[in-house]
């Protein structure tokens, strides 16, 4: 998928209401006040922390880290006026910036994608301070769901969008994952993300490609898929569709 694609299906799902609520928890466990150094991991286009910046101010940082350079760049253009933000090329499991360098880190959506997902977290652990806060969220993919008569074909297309991330299953070891690196204070919540507009949940999920991959496998009939697509559209043109996918959110403190 192009950078810009990319994007804008970030931009969707940064739309739907449900999708603030989490994110404005994730804020607020990083607890944050001014002078604090902060940093995103995998920050994308940067407008979590573009919000979380301005809460630093003033004497505070914010410095976002991601892999992509495209990310980077819209991130740059976007905020290029928020003077406290920074965006740096860095892969997650391994930041390139000194020990104890923030007083609070979060992750987003972004673990589910990385290798080794447990260095990314001590990577995290490494460059905050003592006492400093780490909020990690991330979905679970195999829970996500769209309502349809079709529950096994739904099940297996949905298995298959979530095969497509490196540790689908992550968002369920999450908490375990902080107790194992001997963070305290530990909080665990999951929330869902609901959306209505099959037309959005669609630019989200891609189902198009997603289907034609798995037809390309043989791993259903044309007359499935027919059958599929014209309910989804159906349920959308009659106010009938809904779908879900659990999050979960996990903080927690830095040992002294
Ligand atoms: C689903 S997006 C989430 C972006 C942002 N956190 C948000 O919630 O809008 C995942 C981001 O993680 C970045 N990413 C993926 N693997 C990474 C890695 N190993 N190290 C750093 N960033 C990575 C991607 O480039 C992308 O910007």
């Amino acid at each position: 998928m192009d950078a810009d694609t990319f994007v804008a299906r970030l931009d969707v799902m940064q739309a739907l209401d449900s999708f603030r609520v989490y994110k404005q928890e994730t804020f607020e466990l990083m607890g944050l006040k001014p002078g604090m150094h902060i940093a995103d991991i995998g920050c994308g286009p940067g407008d979590d922390l573009g919000k979380l910046a301005l809460q630093v101010v003033p004497g505070g940082s914010a410095v976002g880290f991601d892999l992509s350079e495209a990310m980077l760049e819209e991130a740059r253009r976007r905020h290029a006026d928020v003077l406290s933000l920074s965006f740096r090329n860095a892969p997650a499991n391994e930041l390139g910036v000194p020990a104890r360098s923030f007083d609070a880190v979060r992750a987003d959506r972004v673990l589910i994608h990385v290798p080794r997902p447990q260095e990314a977290l001590k990577e995290m652990i490494r460059v905050t301070r003592p006492g400093g806060r780490i909020v990690v969220s991330e979905p679970d993919m195999p829970g996500c769901w769209v309502a349809s008569s079709d529950y096994v074909l739904t099940g297996r297309i949905m298995q298959s969008i979530a095969e497509s991330c490196v540790n689908p299953y992550l968002a369920r070891d999450l908490y375990a994952m902080f107790h194992d690196v001997g963070l305290r204070d530990i909080t665990f919540s999951m929330r869902s993300v609901s959306a209505f507009d099959p037309q959005s949940v669609n630019k989200i999920l891609d189902f198009k490609s997603v289907l034609a991959g798995m037809h390309a496998r043989k791993l259903f009939t044309d007359d499935e898929v027919t059958r599929w697509i014209t309910e989804f559209e159906e349920r959308g043109r009659t106010g009938r569709f809904v779908a879900g996918l659990p999050v979960m959110i996990v903080s927690g403190t830095t040992q002294d």
